[in-house]
């Protein structure tokens, strides 16, 4: 797919902005602070409903305006689409679809990007929330429908938390407690909890070899990438993890650790069984939960551990690698996009891909490669403060951004 049109009302710095764009690359080039990254974060909205840098919306409405408009049309094959979110502070999203009102769930899948931007460095650097949103925004990209889940969970989690800060509180004051309404939680917990894992497990299968290659091609072989799952239920089932290092070689117990780790991650692809061990967990674990007053197993809990040859790469990869290991993991997201035959738009649902001020992280050999592996793609938005940053393999379409006007040339 690509985005033919791009239209902006009261997004950001743009009071109104309207842009007419091609297949291939794409670049938008302007000094700092003159509005690049608006443009792409507003194309990346429209598939995810959230901003790369911001968590409330309310930065994405121009100062002194109460709502932004979002207007795009997408080409799937030769068909159009025209996509059109409203975002208002403090409400949720309207959307239209074709120009009928429509729900944003329905929205979503529609618009399908990849970006990458320098904060993509939280993913290797920081905390395990920062790869848990990666995941579960690439599962919701997969599978609308669990957009619906992921909002349950998290919705399930807040409120259980209160009971159990409630709970905590009334019997340290000595009171009786009632648990009834926590057994119900706790079912709505571990059933829309083991779907969100199982999702996530499949997903970092599906990932894995694509990093592999993608982090070999940017760093033309230096180190070899390799992500797991952790899930909080099997440390508290007591199932051993392994570590790059207990799989490293072709001696019986690396080949054990590999069987032992393919073990795993089926049982966590199993919803059924995960759902159950996940309610027997959190049963053992009552007591400490109410004294703590937060829930201590489940996909909250969970993170995506990433390797470099026989180390974590944090705490250990240097800045270029832990670059590289962000860049691998986007392209590898946009791999495993492409190669999703169960979007309705088959193999046209191929996403656009957005390089958000990538390429002055990079040094020339890293660029090369990095333009080399994209320039094939149906679209690429790319943003640089100067033109040379753009390397020579990504010549197309250029956009000069200045004071909030954007011209073509
Ligand atoms: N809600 C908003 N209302 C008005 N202006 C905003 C809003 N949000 C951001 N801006 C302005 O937009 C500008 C930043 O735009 P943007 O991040 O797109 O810059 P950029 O061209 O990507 O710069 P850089 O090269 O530094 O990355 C800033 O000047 C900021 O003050
Ligand atoms: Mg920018």
């Amino acid at each position: 797919m690509y985005v033919s049109d791009l239209a902006l009302n009261d997004f950001r710095s743009y009071h109104e902005v309207v842009l007419a764009l091609e297949p291939g690359v794409t670049a938008f080039v302007g000094q700092n602070g003159q509005g690049k990254t608006n443009l792409v974060e507003a194309v990346a909205y429209l598939s995810t409903f959230s901003s790369h840098r911001v968590a409330a919306d309310a930065a994405l409405v121009r100062q002194g305006t109460d709502g932004a408009v979002v207007r795009a049309k997408v080409v799937h094959g030769d068909r159009p689409t025209l996509v059109e979110l409203e975002i208002v502070s403090g409400k949720a999203n309207r959307a239209r679809l074709n120009r009928a009102p429509a729900r944003t769930r329905d929205v979503l899948g529609v618009v399908r990007t990849v970006l990458f931007a320098p904060e993509d460095l939280e993913l290797v650097k920081g905390d395990p929330a920062h790869r848990r949103r990666f995941l579960d925004d690439l599962v919701v990209l997969l599978t609308p429908r669990l957009a619906g889940v992921r909002a349950e969970y998290d919705k399930v989690l807040r409120q259980r938390g209160a009971l159990l800060k409630s709970a905590g509180a009334a019997r340290r004051r000595g009171a009786r407690v009632d648990l009834s309404t926590l057994d119900v939680w706790d079912g709505q917990l571990a059933a829309a909890g083991s779907q969100l894992v199982a999702a996530r497990t499949r997903l970092v299968r599906a990932l894995r070899p694509f990093v592999a290659q993608a982090y070999e091609q940017v760093s033309a072989g230096q180190g070899a990438a390799r992500i797991d799952y952790r899930a909080s239920i099997d440390n508290a089932d007591g199932v051993a993890e392994h570590s790059a290092a207990d799989l490293d070689g072709d001696e019986p117990p690396a080949l054990a650790a590999r069987e032992a780790v393919e073990g795993r991650e089926m049982a966590l692809m199993d919803v059924p069984a995960l759902t159950e061990r996940l309610l027997a967990a959190m049963g053992r674990v009552r007591q400490k939960e109410i004294d703590r007053g937060v829930s201590l197993v489940g996909p909250h809990r969970d993170d995506l551990v990433l390797s470099l040859g026989t180390l974590p790469a944090k705490g250990y990869a240097s800045h270029g690698e832990s670059w590289s290991y962000a860049l691998a993991l986007r392209l590898a997201s946009y791999e495993v996009l492409r190669d999703d035959d169960s979007s309705p738009w088959g193999v046209d649902g191929e996403p656009v891909l957005i390089l958000d001020d990538v390429f002055a992280e990079l040094d020339t050999r890293r660029r090369e490669r990095l333009a080399a592996m994209v320039a094939g793609a149906q679209q690429v938005l790319i943003t640089a403060a100067v033109p040379e940053d753009v390397p020579a393999a990504l010549d197309g379409a250029r956009f000069t951004v200045h004071g909030g006007e954007v011209s073509r040339g």
